[in-house]
């Protein structure tokens, strides 16, 4: 088989994406799965596991990289047990982007040659449409997802929601997905709670797709342990590590000065880290932890970090909120749940709603700056901080909680798909938006969305 196509794209980038096999499932409909399973940078000799769909068979194949000149050319040998496969890859620099020319060859053993001439057209049909499909994802233009009438209605159902909640919504979900072919080569990540969950799974894969990251954390051991151990899976060695405890608000003010000192304009900022605690407890500066960590600390940094957002030709930021928060209405007069009994699901809920209501505050206030707001929920993953915190929850649900890469996904696509920020102020699970409310009941009036922005200026100003 032999297919070419021009493309208005960066030829580096255009390599990039095309030699990592892990991502092959979003162009090549044959492939049920693929996971790269060699450590370090894309180059010779790094291996993809991969499995095609042969009717109702799944065949593995394992593909390694051969001859790897980027951006230019690679060639990639697929063996099976029916067949090999050669593909080569020569991008060549035009005008307008670069022209992509691919050749497989197919040399078939055993029963496979025997039926070979049977199946001949069916195969250089499949692998025909595959050249086109990828042609399509560079393309970039996914439409923008938009919250339909149908997801407003699904989105209050008890039923539907909770399964959309598990891992069964996700992978509902995954069937409309588009592929994700925008760069993050060299762009600029800040990400809070990366060492452990959904974090983690994040860094991972934005690490891997070339990002330069600066990752947030309290702990500089398990920091360094985790920026090493990503760098040596994905051989991105550009990762930095900057410690503050999120729920001392000294500290964050502290990492915002560090990092306005650096000067390094932020792509996307991902506020994640997160807890829930059980007893009530206060911090050093005597603020209720929830409050502390899960609201004032984003508040304080994101708008600390406004200057550097602004020096990023377009950027974002990324609230990880909950689902837990459709139960429950901002409270002003409990902020830091001092009244009536302590129930820590309950000041995590209301927390994570704060945090929603100032990120569609900043989506409307910084639409002309060129920064873009997203609040998500990642659904029910099974992460440390979900079985440390809610055991009984985490048992019960087990065989039906997302992987951390599955919680993760909808925040590494917020931070990478072009369509994702051709929208701002949104609320997102499983890369579509729903709704942020499913009773009246907890819908705040205006007057209280600018009474919490006014308290959380306070709250800092009385700090620092
Ligand atoms: N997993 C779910 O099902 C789920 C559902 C809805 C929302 N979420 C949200 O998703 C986010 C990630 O949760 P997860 O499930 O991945 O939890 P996790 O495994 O406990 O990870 C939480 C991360 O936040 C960090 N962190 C906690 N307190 C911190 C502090 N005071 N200062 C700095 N960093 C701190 C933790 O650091 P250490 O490693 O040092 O502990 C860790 O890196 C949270 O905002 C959570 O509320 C999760």
């Amino acid at each position: 088989m032999h297919e070419a196509f021009d493309c208005p794209r960066a030829p580096q980038d255009v390599f990039q994406y095309i030699v990592d096999f892990s991502r092959i499932t979003e162009w090549d409909h044959t492939i049920l799965s693929a996971v790269k399973t060699t450590s370090g940078k894309i180059a010779v000799g790094t291996a993809f596991d991969l499995k095609y769909s042969m009717g109702l068979r799944k065949v593995p194949i394992r593909y390694e990289v051969m001859e790897f000149e980027p951006p230019q050319r690679a060639v990639l040998k697929g063996v099976s047990r029916g067949f090999t496969a050669i593909d080569t890859v020569t991008i060549t620099e035009t005008s307008n982007g670069c022209h992509v020319d691919w050749r497989a060859e197919l040399e078939f053993r055993g029963a496979s040659a025997k039926i070979v001439p049977l199946i001949e057209r069916r195969i250089t049909a499949a692998g025909v449409q595959t050249i086109k499909d990828l042609a399509k994802a560079l393309r970039d233009d996914a439409p923008t997802p938009k919250l339909s009438p149908l997801q407003r209605v699904a989105d209050k159902l008890i039923v539907p929601g909770v399964l959309g909640f598990s891992r069964f919504g996700h992978q509902h979900a995954e069937k409309h997905w588009q592929p994700v072919t925008a760069s993050m080569r060299d762009k600029h990540v800040v990400l809070t709670g990366a060492t452990s969950g959904l974090g983690l799974a994040t860094a991972h894969e934005l690490a891997q797709r070339g990002a330069k990251l600066t990752l947030i954390a309290r702990d500089a051991v398990k920091a360094d342990r985790v920026a090493k151990e990503i760098t040596a899976q994905t051989g991105n060695e550009q990762i930095e590590v900057r410690i503050a405890d999120l729920s001392e608000i000294a500290q964050v003010v502290e990492l915002g000065k560090t990092l306005l000192k650096k000067g390094e304009p932020i792509d996307v900022l991902i506020n994640n880290a997160g807890a829930l605690f059980n007893p009530r407890r206060e911090t050093s500066e005597r603020i209720e932890a929830s409050f502390a960590l899960l609201l004032l600390s984003p508040f304080v940094l994101t708008e600390q970090l406004f200057p550097l957002l602004k020096q990023a030709s377009s950027s974002r930021v990324i609230n990880v909120s909950s689902g837990g928060m459709y139960g429950t209405k901002i409270n002003l007069k409990n902020l830091e749940s001092e009244r009536g009994q302590y129930r820590g699901a309950d000041a995590y809920a209301r927390a994570k709603r704060g945090l929603v209501i100032m990120g569609e505050r900043w989506a409307e206030r910084w639409a002309d700056e060129g920064i873009k707001v997203h609040n998500m929920h990642p659904g029910w993953a099974q992460t440390p901080g979900v079985e440390e915190s809610l055991p009984q929850f985490a048992k019960l649900t087990r065989r039906i909680l997302r992987s951390p890469e599955e919680g993760a996904d909808t925040i590494v696509w917020l931070a990478n798909a072009t369509e994702a920020n051709n929208t701002s102020g949104l609320f997102w699970l499983d890369r579509a938006p729903h709704t942020t409310h499913l009773s009246r009941r907890t819908v705040e009036k205006p007057s209280e969305r600018d009474a919490l922005e006014d308290l959380l200026r306070e709250y800092r100003s009385r700090l620092i």
